[in-house]
């Protein structure tokens, strides 16, 4: 496994880490056993960096990372995320009051004193103009209930925005193979202000992996069956908001591209890696099969220009139209 700095915090993260949306809930059924399963072999290859919310399984997710960390001896980073327990989920929420409450309760469902990383998740467009919320944040990493903030977006222009403000220290977007905006402008921010960038749905909800058809099902209790459309929350969060039909027949033009030795989601992962803005990807995983597959793509080779080139082709012909100016 290799290390990258995650910006200001100064930590050494694991290129690889570990998304715990898929653990707490939303994605069908899981088991508790199979989930810490997953995660401690994800330890054991070097992973030591996780990211969760307190909305994933309604705290479930943050309370498996606790037992985690509690069986285990090495350094675990913990990312939160708060703001999703609102209820309308809308700006005027956004009260430094309201969020240090939902910050008391990540703090007793991780069992800590201090969150290492709390994020804003996805917050409405107009709470990144509220800076009297981000000096909020800051008093509370002055009052030791915090180590850092960053925000998670779904936009490229909140991004931007985010990182205006001085105590941001990460910023978490969609980036992968079907979501490239982010390394034009952003990146080149993020990397002169030495923001950490936490890459999610490096698989595209698992589309990248090459293993789904036309036919393949989805329990009703997956957001890959009730949120195609954005039904429940932003439709980019589901397959990067690109059509089921389209992704998987750009997925067909990838697959001659994946190098002999590798995965298609580890090809996937690495693609993402060979940008050097991005801190690390955060891959979702339930079994330990996955977490262990996603962790090795740290130590593979490179891709090559012909290959990433060949990626290329494939986003401008048939991603980049669908998707590249909406987020
Ligand atoms: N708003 C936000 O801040 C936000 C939103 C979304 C995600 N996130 C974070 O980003 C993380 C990653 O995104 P994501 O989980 O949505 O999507 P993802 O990482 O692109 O996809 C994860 C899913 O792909 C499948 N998978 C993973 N590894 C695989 C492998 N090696 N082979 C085959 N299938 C594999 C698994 O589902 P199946 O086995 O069921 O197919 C897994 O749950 C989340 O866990 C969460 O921490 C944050």
């Amino acid at each position: 496994m290799k290390y990258r700095t995650l910006g200001a915090t100064g930590w050494q993260v694991s290129e690889v880490s570990f998304g715990a949306w898929a653990v707490g809930g939303t994605w069908g059924e899981v088991d508790d056993q199979e989930s810490l399963r997953a995660m401690h072999q994800a330890v054991d290859i070097g992973v030591n960096f996780f990211d969760t919310a307190d909305v994933y399984g309604d705290g479930r997710s943050e309370r498996l990372i606790s037992q985690l960390r509690a069986e285990r001896t090495e350094t675990i980073y913990v990312a939160t995320k708060a703001g999703r327990r609102l209820n309308p989920h809308a700006a005027e929420g956004y009260t430094i009051e309201n969020i240090e409450a939902f910050v008391d309760r990540s703090l007793q469902n991780l069992g800590v004193e201090t969150i290492d990383l709390l994020q804003l998740h996805c917050p409405p467009t107009p709470v990144y103009y509220q800076p009297e919320l981000f000096e909020g944040l800051g008093r509370l990493v002055q009052n030791g209930k915090l180590r850092h903030f960053g925000v998670s977006v779904e936009k490229v222009e909140e991004a931007l925005k985010a990182i205006e403000y001085p105590g941001v220290v990460s910023v978490q977007i969609i980036y992968n193979v079907f979501r490239q905006r982010p390394a034009e402008l952003f990146f080149r921010e993020a990397k002169s202000r030495n923001i950490g960038v936490i890459a999610r749905l490096p698989l595209s909800s698992g589309m990248l992996t090459g293993k789904m058809s036309p036919s393949s099902q989805f329990e009703e209790s997956d957001h890959r069956a009730f949120n195609r459309n954005g039904e429940a929350f932003d439709k980019g969060e589901t397959f990067s908001g690109i059509d089921y039909g389209a992704g998987l027949a750009a997925v067909e033009e990838l697959r001659p591209l994946v190098p002999q030795g590798m995965t298609f989601a580890q090809f996937a992962l690495k693609w993402i890696l060979m940008n050097d803005a991005v801190t690390c990807a955060i891959p979702g995983a339930k079994r330990p099969d996955q977490a262990v597959q996603n962790a090795a793509a740290s130590d593979l080779p490179e891709l090559d220009a012909k290959v990433l080139a060949g990626v290329n082709s494939v986003y401008e012909g048939r991603i980049k139209p669908l998707a590249h100016h909406r987020w």
